[in-house]
């Protein structure tokens, strides 16, 4: 059942989608500040703020590509192992199980679907996994780090940021993805971006505008139905 938005705050919601292939038409500084400071009006607790924001363009974005790229081709070639790469914290947990096994499957080949990619061709599944440490070709990249001391509160803020980052970007005619899949290789990035020793990487994103002529665009994840999630108690 395709929803039907109400009003402009639902507009966004129903619009956004993670976009994974973007054109190369650049998002000003002047842009992205606007969107950075709108979006920190995140409520976090006790208004810690516990959030760091690296926006990455040009060389710099460059430069993490090629490092990371690099580790991911060798470790896809048997030259590096990938226990090498740990992420700061679990991001997933490691052993995989129903219902989120089945949803995080349909959202895997669902994609691999629309992009002709089958099971079998492992190393078509690995271009389009590489595709993430290119930010999908995105004038900007964003990292998201908080102090290593602090507990599962700062992720929390974290993530209403980066939510209201995603839907200020589409607002103005932007898209994003959310990249979970940089944190592996934070050891890589955080001293390119200069974080301090203290930090941790929480996520990255890619942003820019979608190139609507490619097919990985026109994925739409499903939701489960509302009594699935949902209980009403009195
Ligand atoms: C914190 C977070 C990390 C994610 N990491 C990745 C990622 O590394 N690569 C990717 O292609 N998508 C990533 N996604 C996108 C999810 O796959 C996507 O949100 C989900 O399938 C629902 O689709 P939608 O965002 O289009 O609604 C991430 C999403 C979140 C919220």
């Amino acid at each position: 059942m395709e929803l039907q938005p109400q009003n402009a705050a639902e507009k966004v919601i129903l619009e956004r989608h993670s976009v994974r292939a973007f054109t190369a038409q650049d998002v000003s500084e002047e842009c992205v500040r606007d969107i950075l400071t709108k979006a920190a009006r995140a409520p976090s607790g006790t208004n810690t703020q516990p959030w760091k924001v690296y926006v990455v363009k040009g060389k710099i974005k460059q430069k993490i590509t090629d490092q990371v790229v690099a580790s991911v081709e060798a470790i896809f070639h048997g030259e590096l192992a990938k226990v090498q790469f740990k992420p700061a914290y679990l991001y997933y947990s490691e052993q995989w199980f129903d219902p989120y096994l089945r949803r995080r499957r349909e959202n895997g080949w669902g994609l691999y679907n629309i992009l002709g990619i089958t099971k079998d061709n492992k190393l078509a599944i690995h271009k389009q996994q590489l595709r993430n440490y290119e930010f999908f070709n995105a004038p900007v990249g964003l990292f998201f780090t908080t102090h290593k001391a602090l507990e599962a509160g700062a992720k929390m803020a974290i993530a209403m940021l980066m939510q209201n980052i995603m839907l200020l970007a589409k607002a103005q005619g932007l898209d994003t993805c959310p990249q979970a899949s940089w944190n592996d290789y934070h050891e890589l990035i955080m001293p390119i971006l200069g974080a301090d020793d203290n930090e941790i990487l929480i996520c990255g994103m890619s942003l820019g505008f979608a190139d609507k002529t490619e097919k990985v665009n026109q994925y739409v994840t499903t939701r489960e139905p509302l009594d699935e999630f949902v209980r009403f108690l009195e």
